[in-house]
């Protein structure tokens, strides 16, 4: 892959626009990243750095290039307008907080020009509430990864009511360009679509747990030796299909059944402000996963996305 001569902003230099950063400079674009706090930007640079290198050393490393020549695809300045000069695509990244959002994408409208895109990171913020009043408007969208996004390819990209049909596709191709897999939700909707089946998925696991069917951990085995396993391959109605011979014979054969186990004996939505039972679980994982060794678990966890992630490249998409 050739060195990309054409030029990313990433706004917000915490965890995700760090990884934002080393995607698109394996991708061969220079990348410029600003922050508002100096010190951060300089922490920042050097994560990126150090980061690669273990990549590289371990066989994780993504896109072209050593991890010293990636490094040196990425930039940093402390004036927005600087970052944003000349540039064709913005990541904004900066915490999750309506107010900030909103007066970062007012900096950003004030600098750029009509072509370019601006994403927000956002994973739970729409872009319409702040979007809004920006005259670029039509230009902006939700881009979320998902953590670690340099293991995790999954980007859902959300419109708001006044985004271009044009400025989704243009962002779905650059995503597809750098490696990532992008979603296109067609309209804005709370929780995206990776949170409303997660949240299906943790509510009916808070419910089982509750009634004392089954242990935290039994719940969670059920999942990455059950449905994880499956699922990084399949899909759920994918599954269906598969399962049964076609879609339509699954819903003939199965439905019936699935429906009923969930009218009959399906609890209603638990209050997940439910101290209690969290330290009830957090209690059995004091066990197996005390907090003082919670960072070691993210490590450990990290790298097996990352053992995965490379398995799936080599295997190709179908
Ligand atoms: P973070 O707290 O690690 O980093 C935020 C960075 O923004 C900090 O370096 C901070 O100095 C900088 N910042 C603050 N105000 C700024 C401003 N006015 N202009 C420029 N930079 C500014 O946050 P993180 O985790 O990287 O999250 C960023 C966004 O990504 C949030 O919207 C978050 O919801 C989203 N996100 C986070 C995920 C995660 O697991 N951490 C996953 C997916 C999305």
């Amino acid at each position: 892959m050739a060195q990309n001569t054409k030029k990313i902003s990433i706004v917000g230099s915490g965890l995700i626009g760090q990884n934002w950063s080393m995607i698109f400079a394996g991708a061969g674009y220079n990348v410029c990243l600003f922050d508002v706090d100096p010190a951060q930007l300089e922490r920042a640079k050097s994560n990126i750095s150090s980061t690669l290198q273990r990549y590289e050393k371990d066989g994780l490393m993504r896109g072209t290039g050593t991890a010293v020549e990636q490094s040196t695809r990425v930039s940093t300045s402390t004036s927005l307008e600087e970052c944003l000069h000349s540039t064709f695509y913005v990541q904004e990244c900066v915490p999750e907080n309506l107010e900030l959002k909103t007066k970062v994408f007012a900096q950003i409208d004030n600098v750029i020009g009509d072509d370019v895109i601006v994403a927000s990171s956002s994973s739970c913020l729409v872009a319409s509430s702040f979007t809004e009043k920006c005259n670029h408007r039509d230009h902006m969208l939700v881009a979320h990864p998902i953590n670690p996004p340099y293991f995790i390819p999954l980007v859902e990209m959300v419109p708001a009511p006044w985004t271009k049909p044009e400025v989704m596709a243009t962002t779905r191709t650059l995503m597809e360009e750098i490696g990532q897999s992008p979603v296109s939700l067609k309209r804005e909707c709370p929780g995206f679509a990776l949170n409303r089946l997660q949240y299906a998925c943790i509510n009916e696991a808070w419910n089982m747990y509750q009634s004392g069917l089954l242990s935290a951990e039994d719940i969670d085995k059920v999942c990455y030796d059950g449905l994880g396993p499956r699922y990084a391959f399949i899909g759920p109605l994918e599954t269906m299909h598969l399962n049964a011979d076609g879609i339509v014979d699954y819903c003939k054969r199965y439905a019936e059944g699935a429906v009923d186990v969930q009218n009959k004996t399906f609890k209603p939505i638990p209050t997940l402000y439910d101290v209690p039972t969290a330290e009830k679980i957090q209690a059995e994982y004091n066990t197996t996963m005390p907090l003082d060794k919670i960072q070691n678990k993210r490590q450990w966890r990290d790298n097996r996305l990352a053992a995965l992630a490379k398995l799936k490249k080599e295997m190709g998409k179908n």
